[in-house]
């Protein structure tokens, strides 16, 4: 079966984006199926950077059909900014599909989520602002507008009125703020539609009859395994299901259609935005992670948290995913220190825990329990060949691959795209 699924396994911004444009090049379809553009992906060619928050990363291959599907949340404003930049940096965008079932990112959308986290203070979330919690509430609540509903002009202006009785409501009494006028959302809203019309189709359709053909098909995770709505550190975690069972019900494609799932891991672990985060780093080591691997957002530019790589998150991401094969980012910035530490369990309350702990309190109050390697200290950025890493590189793939009972099929060793090994 030719589908291939590709997602974080840690709290985001493992790498995705360079990890699927590896893979897109094989790929009939590369297809975003959860989250909106509160992702970002960076992607390097040659001395060409592409930040990519909506539109799959596929796009950067003429042949590569780039879908946004059913369980997305798009806000129609930025997706038709991503096209004009795409076309811009001469990558086709008249090839990309979106569902007429995902749901749209409206303007109290992204009101609600700024205020509702101002409103939270010392216990915000921190995120992204986009809008994509208050999207996904609706969703479920049943009252969300879809991609679909801008191209019948009445229902979409009722939906509008509908929503804002609610939301005008809720923005001055609650939240102290102005409320929204209907009648230029509406107006702007279905200013959209008419360049959004030819790329709108039914995208699960498209993928079944491309899969019947033998055709390649490549998820693209946003976020990460930890950020998950289900099985992550909730409540500090996104909207949607970045996991591998959301790869399915977000584009409505079955299980059996898919045969490889990869896992995608940095070589050590960061994080933006609060939340629990046992083997945060508050030093400088920490800070040299930060630093070296520029560790800062591409959607809001915050500095991420950075640590050591946590072996019991890992487990339990493998776990939920059931990865087949992982590809290891950023072991480059590795290679800055003398030793390298890996968490192989947490200590809470005189009780050790090698799986991920139910309780979200071991997570915030636990010590981690490391392991110590050998660094390298070498530079291995140039290296093209498992066989070109020093012992002590390979040794540390070689410990993980062990310790999480699945095999590392790829590493990487710089941002740009020639920048990795595969591993046999
Ligand atoms: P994503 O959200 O998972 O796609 O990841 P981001 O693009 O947000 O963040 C990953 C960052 O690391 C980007 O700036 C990439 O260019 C960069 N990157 C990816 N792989 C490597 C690598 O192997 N080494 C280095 N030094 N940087 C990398
Ligand atoms: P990519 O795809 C890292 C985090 C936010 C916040 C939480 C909820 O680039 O890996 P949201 O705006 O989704 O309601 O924010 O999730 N977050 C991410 N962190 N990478 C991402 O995407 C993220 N998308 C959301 O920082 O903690
Ligand atoms: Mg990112």
């Amino acid at each position: 079966m030719p589908a291939t699924i590709v997602l974080g396994a840690q709290w985001g911004d493992e790498g995705k984006g360079r990890v699927v444009d590896v893979f897109a090049e094989h790929a009939d379809f590369v297809v975003r199926y959860q989250g909106g553009n509160n992702a970002g992906h960076t992607i390097i060619v040659g001395d060409q950077r592409l930040a990519l928050s909506l539109i799959p990363s596929g796009i950067l291959y003429p042949n590569c059909i780039p879908v946004i599907a059913s369980g997305t949340v798009v806000d129609p404003k930025v997706l038709l900014a991503e096209m004009d930049m795409a076309a811009e940096k001469n990558l086709d965008p008249s090839r990309v599909r979106l569902s007429a079932n995902a749901h749209l990112i409206m303007p109290w959308h992204r009101k609600l989520d700024a205020v509702k986290e101002r409103y939270l203070g010392r216990n915000q979330i921190g995120t992204t602002r986009k809008g994509i919690g208050p999207a996904y509430t609706d969703k479920y609540a049943r009252t969300g507008i879809r991609v679909q509903d801008l191209f019948d002009p009445k229902i979409f202006a009722s939906k509008v009125e509908t929503a804002l009785e609610d939301v005008n409501k809720v923005l001055p009494r609650v939240y102290n703020t102005l409320p929204m006028a209907g009648d230029q959302i509406v107006e702007e809203y279905l200013g959209y539609a008419e360049r959004l019309e030819p790329h709108v189709t039914d995208t699960s359709l498209l993928l079944w009859e491309g899969l019947q053909q033998g055709k390649q098909v490549l998820f693209e995770g946003a976020q990460g395994t930890l950020l998950d709505v289900d099985h992550g550190t909730y409540p500090f975690v996104t909207s949607s299901n970045p996991t591998a069972g959301g790869a399915l019900v977000g584009s409505g494609i079955g299980p059996k259609a898919v045969d490889e799932i990869i896992g995608v891991a940095k070589a050590y672990i960061s994080r933006v935005g609060t939340g629990p985060f046992p083997t945060e780093l508050h030093d400088e080591i920490g800070d040299k992670m930060i630093e070296l691997g520029g560790e800062y957002g591409t959607v809001t530019g915050r500095r991420r948290r950075c640590g050591w790589l946590d072996l019991v998150a890992l487990r339990y991401a493998t776990r939920i995913n059931t990865f087949t094969r992982l590809f290891l980012t950023k072991l480059d910035i590795l290679s800055a220190f003398d030793t390298i530490k890996v968490a192989v369990a947490y200590r809470y309350q005189g009780e050790v825990f090698t799986e991920f702990p139910r309780q979200q309190r071991v997570l915030y109050e636990c010590e981690p329990i490391y392991e110590e390697l050998h660094g390298w200290k070498t530079d291995i950025s140039g290296a093209r060949s498992f066989g070109d890493l020093p012992p002590e590189a390979r040794a540390y793939v070689e410990y993980i691959s062990e310790r999480v009972g699945v095999p590392i099929g790829w590493v990487s060793v710089g941002p740009e795209r020639s920048q990795m090994i595969e591993i046999d």
